[in-house]
């Protein structure tokens, strides 16, 4: 018998030299030391064996029972701490995968820009329909019968009388029909040209316009009033000027420039050796287009103002061909 516990306990760390997972370890743990394991069945023997050689032999067994059981704990441990036991423990050292972020398209960025400066002057900002009627963007704004922009050349229709809107404007006339003056509002989204697409036209782009209506509303106010935007937006130290424009829904009219900050004013491609960036149209609201949306002319006046999002951002970052913004190609994208 003592031979025998002598073979068990070499078999015993032989098969736990050969353990390199937990799973193995239980099979171990099960054939030695286990309720039915080889070494409790040696205790069942114990008991056959002559009644003088019982404490000798018991002592043996014992100290084989503690010694394989010490060997085994101490295995245990070793292999809960392993780095290599894949699936079976968990390693807080690894350093961990990387999930990639998005970013926000680099026009929704200059959109939420705009927008949260104007709302900080106290504009509120509404929307209305990309599918418009020939009288919300044109009649209502005043365009005669026939202006050149009414054109097929310039406009995508639907149906008869019916269009994608080629510009914001409309949207005013819906705020003012909805809401009694005053208004303070900017009118952001998309907008459609029937154009040929390339490096400077989108057929479908953004724009956001504003509008601003009250008694004595007078055009220093627009341009107080574009001057703290564009400061805002571009920088303090920016300088401007205002050149009079043409616009049917607008009396009198006129265009916003800002100095290039590409070149600082000395002439560059962007600004096509001019030193002046256009930024947006603008003018006092004709007094039709209060007629149209209900608005008395002799009780309030006001202005109004729109610009073009993706040629902002162009000229903000730099950008080449206005394109690439719809592209969708993530190595561009993921720089903003
Ligand atoms: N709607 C004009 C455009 O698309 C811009 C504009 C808006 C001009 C409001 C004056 C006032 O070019």
């Amino acid at each position: 018998m003592e031979e025998v516990a002598q073979r068990i306990r070499e078999e015993f760390l032989e098969a736990l030299q050969q353990v390199q997972t937990l799973q193995e370890l239980e099979n171990v743990r099960v054939q030695f030391l286990a309720r039915s394991g080889r070494i409790p069945q040696l205790f069942d023997l114990l008991k056959t064996v002559p009644h003088e050689q019982k404490p000798c032999l018991g002592r043996i067994l014992n100290e084989l029972r503690s010694f394989a059981q010490e060997r085994f704990d101490e295995r245990k441990r070793v292999l809960e701490q392993s780095v290599y036991q894949r699936g079976e423990s968990l390693d807080v050292t690894l350093p961990g995968r990387p999930k990639p972020l998005g970013t926000k398209h680099p026009v929704t960025q200059v959109m939420e820009e705009i927008k949260r400066i104007f709302i900080g002057m106290g504009f509120s900002v509404e929307s209305g329909p990309e599918i418009e009627s020939d009288w919300y963007n044109f009649e209502a704004l005043n365009f005669p019968a026939d202006h050149p922009a009414r054109d097929m050349q310039d406009t995508i229709f639907i149906a008869e009388k019916i269009l994608l809107r080629t510009h914001t404007s409309p949207v005013q006339i819906r705020v003012m029909q909805k809401q009694a003056p005053p208004v303070r509002a900017i009118m952001p989204g998309w907008t459609y040209r029937n154009e040929a697409t390339s490096a400077r036209s989108l057929v479908a782009f953004h724009q956001i316009e504003g509008l601003f209506v009250d008694r004595r509303v007078t055009f220093a106010e627009l341009k107080g009033t574009l001057v703290a935007f564009a400061k805002q937006f571009y920088g303090n130290s920016i300088q401007y000027r205002f050149r009079p424009s043409f616009f049917p829904f607008t009396e009198p009219s006129a265009e916003m420039d800002i100095t290039c900050y590409i070149c600082g004013g000395k002439g560059c491609r962007i600004c096509k050796y001019s030193g002046w960036l256009e930024i947006c149209g603008a003018g006092m609201v004709h007094p039709n287009v209060f007629r149209s949306a209900g608005y008395d002319p002799e009780r309030v006046t006001g202005f109004a103002f729109g610009m073009g999002i993706e040629r902002i951002a162009l000229l903000r970052y730099n950008i080449d061909d206005i394109r690439i913004l719809y592209e969708n190609d993530v190595r561009f994208l993921k720089q903003f």
